[in-house]
């Protein structure tokens, strides 16, 4: 476990040094490019997996499908395992933070069957069979989601690390909302803290995001 969690730490670290390093500046970041991961354990394709000792058939590990981004994902992993430490760790999706790990700042917010959830409160094992969206999966091709174009044009982050969490929470808001108030646009990012304040530049992002979505 302690292993695991300097592993994390070190991932963590990485993700927010590496903005400042220029080749992964901050609208890059936004963009949802995982390119920077660094990989602690490698995915295990389930034809592939070889298990010795504990494996699937072990009280400890289970064999599950994750659905992400449209694409399914089949993997050898430990029961007690969060989604956000499997999307991170065993699919590279980092765009999913883990500040917290305890279900209090909604870094890694992501969608579970287009519903807002914090990633480390969840285990993987529970994500099976459902549809899990990540920041990764808004942009198509070189085309930004409304949100992550109103985000730059607002300059709506400083060190960008509760920016996807924000934009996953705010995404479902518009999702189902596509003219929201100001109060709306607060309510869905009352679970997303920004330690940098830069809360009235994530509004004004959210509220020209939908006007842009309105725009088409
Ligand atoms: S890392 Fe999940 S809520 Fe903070
Ligand atoms: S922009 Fe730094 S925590 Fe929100």
């Amino acid at each position: 476990m302690k292993q695991e969690e300097t592993a994390l730490n070190e991932d963590e670290a990485k993700d927010a040094a590496e903005p400042e390093a220029g080749k992964f500046g901050r609208r890059t970041f936004v963009k949802g490019v995982a390119a920077s991961a660094v990989l602690t354990q490698v995915a295990i394709p389930w034809a592939e997996a070889e298990v010795v000792g504990s494996g699937p058939g072990s009280e400890h590990q289970s064999v599950i499908t994750l659905r992400v981004n449209g694409v399914q994902h089949r993997l050898v992993v430990e029961n007690r395992r969060t989604l956000a430490s499997v999307l991170r760790n065993e699919l590279g999706l980092t765009g999913a933070k883990i500040g917290c790990d305890r279900g209090q700042c909604g870094a890694c917010t992501v969608l579970l069957d287009g519903k807002p959830v914090y990633a480390c409160s969840n285990l993987a094992l529970w994500a099976e069979g459902s549809e899990i969206q990540t920041i990764e999966g808004l942009a198509s091709g070189d085309r930004l989601d409304p949100l992550q174009q109103a985000f730059i044009e607002m300059d709506a982050l400083q060190c960008g690390f509760c920016t996807p969490g924000q934009i996953m929470a705010t995404k479902e808001l518009l999702n189902r909302n596509p003219n929201p108030t100001e109060q709306e646009i607060r309510m869905a990012c009352s679970g997303n803290l920004c330690r940098c304040g830069a809360y009235m530049n994530i509004f004004k992002a959210v509220a020209q995001a939908a006007e842009l979505k309105r725009r088409g």
